[in-house]
């Protein structure tokens, strides 16, 4: 099993999608009580639609939440406009935004729809920047936020970070614009430096498409790292994968 790796495995996309709801809440509580804010970064993709949407539509998950004081960051964008249908902000806002009173909580938006990504990728971290620094979260040269929700890519990647893209080289920036040749686009994405600063880390990833590589990533450790998530590995934070039964479905008995 990788190191320092816990890994919770749910009978089903509902079952997951309720314990990272109560979890989202236990972190977001503490770090409220701590810090008095509760930063967080949202994956994108498909997988954790359900859970952003029972985060506001979820009784007493919407009544846990502490949203005034909670800030949501992305981990990645795609480099089109937040209305565009492959927009992570787009499912974002229509699984939970759309359905939350104006002004109820706080959202750092990366500016897909600039022409230039390079530049989205800029006034993002301008953004995190200032918000991380005039509320001393910054350590070690980087955010360190409370929670970052990641997903896993069908090839390993996670965020926007993408086998062979350049942005798995950073280690500077806070957020870059990745060429990645496999979609023939760009992305904005946070970058490692970022991720592994994280307090806690959590990879939501549910399917049989994706259980080949689940097992690879987090029992096949001894072969060298071939997938960009395997360096997700926060240097004084915890990382914990939320598998359903099917993404589990090849790890072996003990982990399973
Ligand atoms: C994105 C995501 C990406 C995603 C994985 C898994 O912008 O697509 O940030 O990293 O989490 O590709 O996507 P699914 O949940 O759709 O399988």
């Amino acid at each position: 099993m990788k190191k320092n790796v816990s890994v919770g495995i749910f009978a089903d996309v509902a079952a997951l999608t309720s314990e990272a709801g109560s979890h989202f809440i236990r972190v977001a509580q503490d770090a409220v009580a701590k810090r008095g804010v509760f930063t967080v970064a949202l994956s994108g993709g498909s997988t954790p639609k359900s859970l952003y949407t029972s985060m506001a539509t979820n009784k007493s998950l919407r009544a846990a939440i502490p949203w005034s004081n909670t800030h949501f960051f992305f981990g990645d964008e795609r480099h089109v406009p937040p209305d565009g249908p492959d927009s992570n902000f787009r499912m974002v806002n229509e699984a939970m935004l759309q359905r939350l009173p104006p002004g109820w909580t706080h959202i750092h938006r990366i500016l897909g729809e600039l022409a230039d990504a390079a530049e989205a990728a800029l006034r993002y971290e301008a953004e995190m920047r200032d918000f991380f620094e005039t509320h001393g979260l910054v350590e070690e040269g980087f955010p360190r936020f409370d929670l970052i929700f990641l997903g896993l890519g069908p090839e390993g990647h996670t965020a926007s970070l993408f086998p062979e893209s350049l942005a798995l080289q950073e280690a500077r920036r806070w957020a870059v614009a990745n060429w990645v040749a496999k979609l023939k686009t760009d992305r904005i994405t946070l970058t490692f430096p970022v991720l592994n600063n994280a307090r806690e880390v959590v990879l939501l990833v549910t399917g049989s498409a994706k259980a080949q590589i689940v097992v690879d990533v987090l029992e096949r450790t001894a072969t060298a790292p071939k997938y960009p998530v395997q360096s997700v590995k926060p240097s004084s934070g915890t990382e914990h994968w939320m598998l359903d039964k099917a993404a589990a479905s090849q790890l072996s008995e003990v982990n399973a």
